[in-house]
């Protein structure tokens, strides 16, 4: 059993998830033809909560193995293969009949196994002789996945990162090996849009048109608002529906950030909830976040932290370039704007929203918006 049902790290169970039933699917469908996916959100929409739901209910239904890679840390080739092999380790122990397979097959690459002093878990390092060495290792290793009874389900989470890698053919590498795979599926998951977007459909680079596209959108309103009530009835709490519809206003429908108020109102453990409470507990947010937002400011220049205050006033800016926007917040010129504005996508602080029609540009950190509005 939970102690607070609303989750802000991690997942739990179906039960603590809210909706994504038609993304599931559509994950599911493609895994069942083979096709591996791309999956391209913002930050905290919920990319790494949806692949975990997934592979709940893919463990669950029997068919598949599951492995999560997480590569936010990894910095070459190394660090990469690195990450698999735990992440097999972890998914698979010793004891059962892949992870022994596992296991002899490790030893075969001459590793050095240490144990986690706190965790206890295996930790294999590699030595390698050279570059080849380490293609080949990642070779073997996809080898490895493709010959197992059940096919496997891979998600490489925050996928961008390759391409901070030394190594600038990871890419060739990686699509070379993952092409012939007939028993693996890969999810590769990713919130730099335009990197993303780059490796998987620019006709030059080799996972051109290799994966199918899913856009992680903002859950429905209606239905997070539902899940939201559901939760804190069922505990009973009353909130009414205009004020739940308050907090998805506030934090614009940005997954984490709802989870983050709806938790900490939970915290409270006062049973009637109403408008102050909310207000009361947005508050203790921005302030908890005081040093934190303090110290981007250290890290901007004096234009770039103005634009961004201009940008959390103005809201949603669809005309960046456009003559009233400068003038009201005496940005200069439009040169300038379009400058201040590509550094802050670049620092993930303005998050450019694409659609087909427009284009449009937020604060990335909804409460940071609100902190400025707030401060400036
Ligand atoms: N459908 C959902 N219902 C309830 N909570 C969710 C849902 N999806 C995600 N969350 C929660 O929202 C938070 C952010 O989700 P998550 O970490 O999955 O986002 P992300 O897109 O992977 O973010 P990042 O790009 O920063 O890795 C987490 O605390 C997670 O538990
Ligand atoms: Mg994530």
């Amino acid at each position: 059993m939970l102690v607070n049902p609303f989750l802000i790290t991690g997942y739990y169970s179906p039960d603590y998830f809210c909706d994504r039933e038609k993304e599931l699917n559509l994950l599911k469908k493609n895994i069942g033809g083979k096709n591996n996916t791309t999956l391209i959100s913002p930050r905290r929409l919920g990319k790494s909560g949806l692949i975990l739901r997934l592979f709940d209910d893919l463990k669950k239904e029997g068919n598949y193995s599951t492995l999560y890679v997480d590569i936010f840390a990894t910095r070459n080739i190394e660090d990469f293969i690195k990450a698999i092999t735990d992440s097999i380790l972890k998914e698979f122990p010793e004891h059962t009949s892949v992870g022994r397979k596992f296991w002899n097959f490790i030893k075969g690459i001459r590793p050095i196994i240490r144990f986690d002093q706190i965790s206890g878990l295996p930790q294999v390092e590699i030595t390698y002789q050279n570059e080849a060495e380490k293609t080949e290792t990642l070779r073997s290793l996809w080898q490895f996945l493709e010959n197992q009874d059940k096919p496997v389900v891979i998600a490489i989470d925050e996928f961008q990162q390759i391409r901070e890698y030394p190594q600038s053919n990871m890419e060739a590498i990686l699509r070379t090996e993952i092409q012939h795979l007939h028993n693996v599926v890969c999810i590769f998951s990713g919130s730099k849009r335009n990197m993303m977007i780059d490796i998987f459909s620019n006709t030059k680079k080799p996972f051109y048109n290799s994966t199918s596209f899913l856009n992680l959108e903002k859950i429905d309103r209606k239905v997070y608002a539902d899940f939201i009530n559901f939760h804190f009835l069922s505990n009973n709490y009353t909130i009414s529906k205009d004020d739940i519809f308050y907090i998805l206003e506030f934090t614009e429908g940005f997954t984490y950030h709802t989870q983050k108020i709806c938790n900490k109102l939970y915290e409270n453990r006062k049973p009637d909830i109403v408008k102050d409470d909310i207000l009361l507990v947005i508050n203790e947010l921005l302030n908890e976040n005081n040093i934190q937002y303090a110290q981007i400011k250290e890290l901007l220049t004096t234009a770039q932290w103005n634009y961004l205050i201009a940008i959390a006033k103005g809201g949603k800016i669809q005309q960046p370039t456009a003559q009233e926007f400068i003038m009201k917040y005496k940005i200069g010129t439009p040169a300038n704007s379009r400058r201040l504005l590509k550094a802050l996508i670049d620092k993930d602080l303005i998050l450019e929203n694409l659609n087909t029609k427009w284009k449009d540009y937020q604060l990335y950190d909804v409460f940071l918006k609100h902190w400025l509005i707030r401060n400036y």
